[in-house]
């Protein structure tokens, strides 16, 4: 049983196996309706059973168990009998989604390819992850994705038994969010003239104009469809820096004494934009107007507001951000940034959320309620959890999967370091220096996919896999706390199996041998950072 993320614990019972046919039935209470729902439209695509509704003590069942945390479960399979007993909704989708992979690859498949034949190993199991926040970043605001591969990833996340989409909504090179008060932010600011072909300095662009954004209701779907999967959606809303595109719609939001911001355009460039936000009252209430629709779309807990890499030159030449400086009692821009990012997490409070940011959003002093995505590596995660703050662990040297999965100039568009699947698999999350609290405050781990060099979901594909699979056997599953101790030839074994599942979700990972012929970019420049990523 090849299971990818590894379960807590399994026994094999080979003399304990279920045959499924057509009289086969799978029954659960009104709680796990959800669950069950899922795991009857999935086996009944792939295997053609109808798994009709039963009685309890048949079949396929779910159960619940409140002595069990949400997102735990135990599987059981017996002859005629196999159970998910699961701590919670969440806990039966995982515990479903290790059923389906008991059947093997073809369970994965959207029609059936043989009418029988269809096999539950015998086995007792149990599981329940490591980690609460489980999670992938999609950049959608440098290329756009549309809808239907959203969903498609939001299934391979599932599968995966990762529980957080982290939508990068809005960027200097895109507006993705549909926002009826500013239709300016979808009718100018979601599509771009051209975009330049692999990094800045080959200076190469194309003229191909490119774009798009989701409706409300194209987001509720996707919320839906995430939630009915066990996924969180978090949209992350950039601000005061990584703006371009809404100031190049709504002009009045920029540092308009400093820069013509009439003249701006969506960026057709790669890279961070000086031109932010300018910090008046008025720019606080118009994205107070952007949240206030946000908040209605994603009912997550935690709303994601960016923060990063704000260069603040324009703040120091504007004689209106200098007033403004004076006028807080703020000694600099850095506290002027910080001043922003403490009224959304007081905004975000008051409605019953909590603000999520980019390691900068500690400069200037740590708004009282901000959690923290540390991507600069694991200092900011490591200062913020010490200062009791909740952290996302999401360094760019170990799980930003846009990076380059070897080196050689085969690689698409080589950005990065080298982070092989072995040096994902080792990426501990905790840093050893965190005494037990500061150590708990780590919620989570996330692998990041920056899009500048992915136009298309097959790009995501060959980034993103099979990485993420050993990201998610990180996130979810006991593996030792020291890298070196990790079982990487024990889970490259099991990845065998799992790449035939990736295969019969239509998933373009990127060959062990390195990359299809139509998986190269010859000519495309890219980044390569050489030698192995600092020590952080
Ligand atoms: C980031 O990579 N700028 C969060």
């Amino acid at each position: 049983m090849d299971l990818i993320p590894a379960p807590v614990s399994s026994v094999r019972l080979p003399d304990q196996d279920f045959p499924l046919d057509r009289t086969t039935t799978l029954t659960a209470p009104p709680e796990l309706a959800g669950a069950e729902r899922w795991l009857r439209s999935s086996l009944t695509a792939a295997t053609g059973l109808p798994l009709a509704p039963g009685r309890p003590g048949e079949g396929v069942e779910l159960l619940l168990d409140a002595a069990l945390a949400g997102e735990a479960y135990r599987l059981s399979v017996r002859p005629g009998h196999a159970v998910i007993t699961a701590g919670g909704p969440a806990g039966a989708l995982w515990g479903a989604q290790t059923l389906r992979r008991l059947l093997g690859p073809d369970a994965y498949r959207r029609a059936p390819l043989r009418p029988s034949g269809w096999v539950l190993p015998g086995v007792d199991l149990t599981d329940g992850p490591r980690f609460g926040w489980r999670g992938a970043l999609l950049d959608v605001a440098r290329h756009f994705l549309p809808k239907s591969d959203v969903l498609r990833f939001v299934d391979q996340l599932s599968a995966h038994k990762l529980n957080v989409l982290h939508l990068h909504l809005t960027d200097d090179q895109g507006w993705r969010v549909e926002i009826k008060r500013y239709p300016g932010l979808t009718e100018r600011a979601s599509w771009r003239e051209r975009s330049m072909v692999g990094y800045r300095s080959a200076g190469r662009r194309d003229d191909r104009p490119h774009g798009g954004f989701y409706t409300q209701d194209d987001l509720r779907e996707i919320v839906a469809y995430a939630a009915e999967r066990a996924v969180t959606v978090v949209p992350e809303i950039d601000l005061p820096g990584h703006t371009q595109a809404a100031v190049a719609a709504y002009p009045e939001l920029g540092n308009t004494d400093v820069v013509d911001t009439g003249a701006l355009g969506v960026w057709t460039d790669w890279g961070v934009s000086h031109n932010v936000l300018n910090p008046s009252e008025a720019t606080l209430r118009f994205f107070e107007g952007v949240l206030e629709e946000v908040l209605e779309i994603f009912p997550s807990e935690f709303v994601h507001l960016g923060g990063d890499e704000c260069p603040k030159e324009q703040w120091k030449d504007s004689a209106a951000a200098q007033a403004r400086i004076r006028e807080l009692g703020l000694s600099n821009e850095d506290e002027l940034q910080s001043h922003i990012i403490r009224h959304f997490d007081r905004w975000l409070a008051e409605r019953g959320r909590r603000l999520i940011g980019w390691d900068e959003i500690l400069e200037g002093g740590l708004a009282p309620g901000a959690a923290v995505s540390s991507w600069r590596g694991y200092s900011g995660g490591i200062a913020a959890a010490q200062a009791g703050h909740d952290v996302v662990m999401c360094p760019e040297q170990h799980v930003y999967l846009d990076h380059r999965q070897a080196p050689g100039e085969r690689e698409p568009v080589p950005v990065g370091f080298v982070r092989t699947l072995e040096d994902v698999y080792r990426f501990e999350p905790v840093p050893a220096q965190l005494d037990q609290e500061a150590a708990r405050r780590v919620i989570g781990t996330q692998a990041n996919l920056w899009s500048e060099f992915m136009d298309s979901a097959r790009d995501i594909d060959y980034r993103a896999f099979p990485r993420l699979a050993a990201f998610a056997e990180v996130a979810w599953s006991a593996l030792p706390a020291d890298p070196a101790a990790r079982d990487f030839a024990g889970f490259e074994q099991r990845l065998a199996g799992h790449l035939e599942v990736l295969d019969a979700l239509g998933v373009e990972y990127r060959p062990a041998g390195g990359p299809h012929p139509w998986q190269t970019r010859p000519g495309v420049q890219g980044r390569p950072i050489d030698g192995p990523p600092p020590a952080v």
